[in-house]
């Protein structure tokens, strides 16, 4: 149950010190704009307001709103802009964003990797600022106790690569992509090639700072384990702003073993995928095996679909090879298949980096965008070879680029309860799936072609997946699953249909730990967990509490 901290207090709103000019809530919007402008001047008078606070009339005010946008499609001339940026340098300059963008009744919107699937964290269709946590990005690794204090703005990459530079033995259970932002990835749950040995990275977050709704600055003990418990999976935009993680590091050999298999129509990739859904979850913690189809140009130009099995096995050659024949022998590997590397070279391996790539690229914060829709589905029983045909068919498109992973659970995955952090999808899942369609052109005639694409094939997919809810991975994050009013009036009715599909019955108790630390739901988006109040009104706050308490019981 969620308790109530001395930070939830309503007194603590008051010891902010909100000054400088009263203004009439009535006033134009370019009065607020003005307004809120000159509340961030006043407050952050001790330092250059020029490296931290950027109007539309900047000139790097675009270059920066772009920067790490990951999905064109979020980023026309017609995409709503933040009225200002917000590049904080200290945590008193976040403190200062919320307490001016509330005083100002303005949205805000935090943004640390900037990937988000539906362009959440630098869009609103409500006036907001974006909180662009580009000066966070400092990392210490700590090899004495194994952990890591990682600040939200840092990369994957630079997390990785920080690691690599202390210890060739410890490592971290996140994502492949190295430019993934920490803020956005630990807070909705984060998994990689290690999630079946060690969980995901919110399974091993220890500590967090962050900012909550009264402006004030919180770490593991004055959240409480309520709030604590949230903001690892619960997604972090619904409860403040995450500043720093304290991770803790895992051991891996100094040398891990890694493969890619590419199989075609005519070598049984379909059969090797329909036996991949028994082996896969199955395997030891130690060996990871993902699957991927692939829709490709042949040298004739026609489609043709590629399945390609990706591992990872946190041991030598010469003791997978004997695992596989074992347990997948079908998939014929060979130990010249098999190379061995260390596991910071691994997390370049999986991102399809050519061999020898320096790990420099690691610290690099860019990656090439696409126009892009993505889905994902849990799966709970293996899918007949009929049905995995018609998923292989559908990517024979001619004209989609579409793309399906197909991530093992099983092993850590499954020891770990439901309601241990937010991310409920544990045992009984085989694996995951992940549906990606990419494109080129622009403008909303092409987009709306694509999209219309991958809904069908998720259509196509409803009989094979789970069910009631048909879950979903938060990070993953798709608007297709419901949304709330941005305005924040939402029912709870309306909100559990999405709710559900990410967090299941840990939904509820989300709901509640949000009424305790924001109950005026300051902080919030089209899939952000609802407080049921509006403008803090205590009564229906209360009333909300004992309603779940009682579906809860
Ligand atoms: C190319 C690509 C590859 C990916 N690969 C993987 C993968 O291998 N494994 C995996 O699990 N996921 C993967 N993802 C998904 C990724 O984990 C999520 O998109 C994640 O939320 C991104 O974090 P971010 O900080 O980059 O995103 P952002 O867009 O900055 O943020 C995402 C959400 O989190 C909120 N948020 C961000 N920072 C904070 C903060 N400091 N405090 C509070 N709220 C915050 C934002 O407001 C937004 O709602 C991938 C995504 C892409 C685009
Ligand atoms: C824009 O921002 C930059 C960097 O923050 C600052 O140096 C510059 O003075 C600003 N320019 C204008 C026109 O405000
Ligand atoms: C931009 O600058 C012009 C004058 O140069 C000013 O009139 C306008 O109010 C400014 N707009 C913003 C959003 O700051
Ligand atoms: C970073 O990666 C991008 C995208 O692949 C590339 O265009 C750019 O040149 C790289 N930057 C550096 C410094 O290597």
């Amino acid at each position: 149950m969620a308790s109530s901290s001395s930070s939830s207090s309503p007194l603590m709103l008051f010891l902010i010190p909100f000054l400088l000019f009263s203004v009439s809530w009535a006033s134009s919007h370019h009065d607020v704009h003005e307004n809120l402008l000159q509340c961030f001047i006043s407050q952050y008078s001790s330092i250059p307001i020029s490296q931290v606070v950027y109007t539309q009339n900047n000139s790097s005010y675009l270059a920066i709103l772009d920067s790490t946008i990951q999905n064109p499609r979020f980023s026309t001339p017609t995409t709503p802009k933040p009225q200002l940026i917000i590049t904080p340098l200290t945590e008193s300059h976040v403190q200062v964003a919320v307490s001016c963008s509330r005083k100002y009744g303005v949205q805000i919107r935090t943004r640390s990797g900037g990937h988000d699937y539906e362009g959440l964290s630098y869009v609103s269709d409500v006036p907001f600022i974006l909180v662009d946590l580009v000066n966070f990005q400092s990392i210490s690794v700590n090899v004495k106790d194994n952990s890591a204090w990682v600040q939200s703005g840092a990369t994957l990459g630079q997390v990785y690569y920080r690691i690599a530079e202390k210890s060739k033995t410890l490592a971290f259970p996140a994502g492949l992509c190295p430019s993934v932002g920490v803020g956005g990835h630990l807070s909705g749950g984060g998994y990689g090639m290690l999630m079946t040995k060690y969980g995901l990275a919110a399974d091993n977050v220890i500590d967090a700072q962050m900012v909550d709704a009264n402006g004030i600055v919180l770490n593991r003990v004055s959240m409480g384990e309520d709030l604590f418990w949230a903001i690892r999976g619960g997604g972090g935009a619904s409860f403040g702003i995450i500043l720093s993680w304290k991770i803790t590091l895992v051991p891996v050999p100094p040398i891990v073993t890694v493969f890619r298999l590419n199989k075609f129509l005519g070598e049984g990739a379909i059969k090797l995928l329909h036996r991949w859904q028994y082996v896969a979850p199955n395997l030891p913690k130690d060996l990871f095996l993902k699957a991927i189809l692939d829709a490709l140009p042949s040298q004739s130009g026609e489609r043709i679909v590629r399945a390609s099995f990706d591992a990872l096995f946190l041991g030598s050659a010469d003791k997978l090879a004997p695992l596989m024949e074992e347990g997948f022998p079908e998939l014929g590997l060979k130990l010249k298949d098999c190379i061995q590397m260390s596991w910071v070279e691994s997390t370049l391996y999986f991102y399809y980096f050519p061999l020898g790539t320096s790990l420099d690229v690691l610290l690099n914060r860019t990656r090439n965008k696409d126009f892009f829709k993505a889905k994902s589905d849990y799966v709970k029983e293996p899918i007949s070879e009929n049905g995995l045909e018609g998923l292989w068919n559908r990517l024979l498109d001619d004209i989609e680029v579409g793309q399906v992973i197909f991530s093992p659970y099983g092993g850590r995955m499954s020891e770990i309860t439901e309601s241990q952090i937010p991310f409920p999808h544990r045992e009984g899942n085989l694996y995951m799936i992940h549906y990606r369609v990419a494109w080129e052109e622009k403008g909303i005639i092409a987009s709306n072609m694509h999209i219309s694409w991958i809904r069908k094939l998720y259509s196509y997919m409803a009989p094979y997946v789970s069910k009631f809810p048909r879950a979903a991975y938060i990070n993953y994050r798709d608007l297709d699953l419901g949304t709330n009013h941005n305005n924040g009036l939402t029912s709870y009715s309306q909100a559990k249909v999405w709710g559900h599909k990410y967090f299941k019955r840990n939904f509820e108790r989300l709901i509640l730990v949000k009424i305790t630390v924001d109950p005026t739901n300051f902080f919030r988006n089209e899939q952000s967990v609802p407080a049921f109040t509006s403008g803090g009104n205590k009564k229906s706050a209360f009333l909300c509490y004992f309603i779940l308490f009682f579906i809860l019981m």
